[in-house]
Order: structure tokens, then C-alpha cells, then sequence
């Protein structure tokens, strides 16, 4: 199967929302939610694809000729490449009913697992999705990161539970999804959490905790404040609030405010190449979540789709590395990139 042809299988069964294009913009589908457009105007997400385009690459062949070592070492665990599926909760609402949510975390995690990667799980109203994820997490040794949604205390205890007994090696919560209408109207109350709420959730986690959906300096260093062992630099592909920058507009300003500091820095938003990855990290990122275009791998090739997409980003990572003078991923600087 090649890329095109994967393209062509997801049109069918992705539903009328997605466009399953070419290169995922966040236009076709720009507003559209249910579908996996952003809020309001809609134009957050074609921004963050927008902005890594305007931040170019610095070739330079003079130096010794190696093969890139693309691996990364996060959490005690050693993956094959810097990039994860990202989490995508409620799949048959916002694509097709050709998977639900039990169906495409089963999938997703066993087909990154088999491909050297992890895949971020999603959360939702239905309490199945987190337990049916913490089953398919059990069977791939643990290797996923299931993300919870901040819900009371009780219901994260609840769901973190039951993660863990699954083994996975680190957890991580969407804070950001305090934005989501159907969080807001719940009883008792879910949203938005205090630095004091959220110390009490990285010790409830007792695995390394990311926090998703980091905008600002600010809200940075609330997460550290409280223990986080990382952060995803997230505006949820522009899901939860219009209006918001790119992330790849704010990355530099908060890896510079963590320089020093042991917490990890992750980024998501419109990256869809592996050059996209390589500008990530030259501007401060240990790794980076991509979340949309693995959602059309999925739909268009199963396993087999998710698998040619992991190669595609990881032969593209490769030549860039090749190209700008990196031989590992701490060789990639900022000095590799331009921002035009
Ligand atoms: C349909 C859809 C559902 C999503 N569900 C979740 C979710 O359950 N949890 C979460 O943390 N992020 C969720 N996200 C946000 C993504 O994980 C990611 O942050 C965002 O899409 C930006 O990455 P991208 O531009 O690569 O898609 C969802 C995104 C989409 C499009």
C-alpha cells in the first residue's frame, strides 16, 4: 500500500466530516465539529499547521557522513522515533462508525507498539473507553499513555486505577479539555484544576505525569510547580478555544522558561511531517504527538495504514537529520532552523 492509496481507502470509510487530505491543513474541515475541525472561526488549527510551514531548515552536507539515531529514551522506555499517536476520544462521532473508541485505541496501540512508538489514548462520557483501553494497554506490555480527562477527583482516581493495574508507563490528563461543553455541564463538576488539585493528581498517578494542553509560560510552570514529569505544548488542535496562537509560536518561550529544569517537553498541533519533527526539536521539544493524520492512517490501512505512516514520518525525520548535520536527536539545535 502506498501513501496515496491509503488516502484514496480512507475516503470511503471516514466519513463525510474529514476530507482525508493530502496534507492535513485544517481547512477542508475547518470549523466542523462534530468532525475533527476547530472551535468557533475555526482558523486555530490551519494555524498551527500554518506556522511550522514558515520555519524552515538549515542544510548543511559538510560534516561526517553518519546514520541518524532517531531513538528516544522518555520514562525508562526507549522508542524508535520522537513522535506518538496522539490521543483522539469519541471516533465515531467526529469520523465514521467503521471504528468506535474500543476499536481504534485496540488498533492504534498495538500497531505503534508493533512499530516502536506508543499511542496516547483518549477519554469520554462512556466509562468503556478507558477500561477497554487499559485492556488492549495490558496486552502491549503497558506501552501507552492513556489520557484522562479532569473530571472530579473521584472519577480520575477511578480511571487512573485502573491504567495502572494495566501497567502503563506514564499518564497524562488534558486540562485543556476544561473547554470541552459536555465537561462543563457535568455533576459534581469537572474543568479546570488548581495547582493544589493538580499536586494531588501527579501523587495519585504514581507514574510519570504529563499535562496536555500547555499554552504559556505561566501555565508551564503551574505544571512543574505541581510535579508534572511533562507537558504536551497543546491548544487540542484548536478544539477547546478559538483564538488561541500555534504552539509552535509559544514552544520557544516555554522550553527556554523549563532550560535547566528535568521536565520533559512535548508538543502537538499541525505537525504532519517529519521535517515538522525536526523543527519541533530544534525549537526546544523532546518529542511530539501527532493526532489527526493518524486517525486517516487508521481509517484507510488498519494496522497496516499506521504502520506506512510511522515509516513515511520516520524515512522524512531521517533525511532532514541526514541533511542538516544531526546524527542523534540532542545534535538537532536551534541554529538548524530558521524562523522566516
Ligand atoms: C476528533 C478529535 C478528538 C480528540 N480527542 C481528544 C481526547 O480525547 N483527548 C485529548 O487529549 N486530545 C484529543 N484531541 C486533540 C488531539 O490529541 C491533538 O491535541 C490535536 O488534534 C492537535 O494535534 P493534530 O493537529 O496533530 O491533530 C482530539 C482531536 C480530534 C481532532
Amino acid at each position: 500500500m502506498t501513501y496515496q492509496e491509503l488516502l484514496e481507502k480512507a475516503k470511503e470509510n471516514i466519513g463525510t466530516y474529514c476530507k482525508a487530505c493530502p496534507v492535513c491543513n485544517g481547512i477542508a474541515c475547518r470549523n466542523q465539529i462534530p468532525g475533527p475541525g476547530a472551535k468557533g472561526t475555526g482558523d486555530t488549527a490551519a494555524r498551527n499547521y500554518a506556522k511550522w510551514q514558515e520555519i524552515r531548515v538549515n542544510m548543511d552536507t559538510l560534516c561526517e557522513q553518519k546514520t541518524p539515531d532517531t531513538s528516544l529514551e522518555l520514562f525508562g522506555r526507549t522508542f524508535r522515533y520522537p513522535f506518538f499517536a496522539g490521543p483522539v476520544g469519541a471516533v465515531s462521532q467526529h469520523y465514521s462508525d467503521k471504528y468506535d473508541d474500543l476499536s481504534y485505541n485496540d488498533i492504534m496501540l498495538k500497531a505503534c507498539r508493533d512499530n516502536g512508538i506508543a499511542a496516547f489514548t483518549g477519554d469520554g462520557i462512556n466509562p468503556d473507553v478507558v477500561r477497554q483501553a487499559a485492556q488492549a494497554l495490558a496486552q502491549v506490555d503497558g506501552q501507552g499513555i492513556p489520557t484522562i480527562k479532569p473530571w472530579n477527583m473521584e472519577t480520575i482516581r477511578e480511571k487512573m486505577t485502573l491504567c495502572k493495574d494495566a501497567g502503563c508507563f506514564a499518564l497524562a490528563m488534558d486540562v485543556d479539555a476544561a473547554g470541552l461543553p459536555f465537561l462543563k455541564n457535568m455533576t459534581p463538576p469537572a474543568g479546570s484544576k488548581s495547582v493544589e488539585q493538580l499536586k494531588e493528581i501527579v501523587q495519585m498517578a504514581e507514574v510519570p505525569f504529563i499535562v496536555k494542553g500547555i499554552m504559556t509560560v505561566k501555565g508551564a510552570l503551574k505544571a512543574k510547580e505541581a510535579g508534572a514529569a511533562a507537558i504536551v505544548v497543546s491548544n487540542h488542535g484548536g478544539r477547546v478555544l478559538d483564538q488561541c496562537p500555534a504552539t509552535a509560536e509559544v514552544l520557544t518561550e516555554i522550553a527556554d522558561a523549563l532550560q535547566g529544569s528535568d521536565m520533559k517537553i512535548l508538543v502537538d498541533g499541525g505537525i504532519r511531517s517529519g521535517t515538522d519533527i525536526f523543527k519541533a526539536l530544534a525549537m526546544g521539544a523532546d518529542g511530539v504527538l501527532i493526532c489527526r493524520p493518524f486517525v486517516t492512517a487508521l481509517y484507510g490501512g488498519g494496522a497496516e495504514g499506521v504502520g506506512l505512516y510511522i515509516e513515511k514520518l520516520a524515512g522524512e525525520l531521517r533525511d532532514t537529520m541526514e541533511m542538516c548535520g544531526a546524527g542523534t536527536l540532542r545534535e538537532i539545535t536551534k541554529d538548524m532552523v530558521r524562523v522566516c
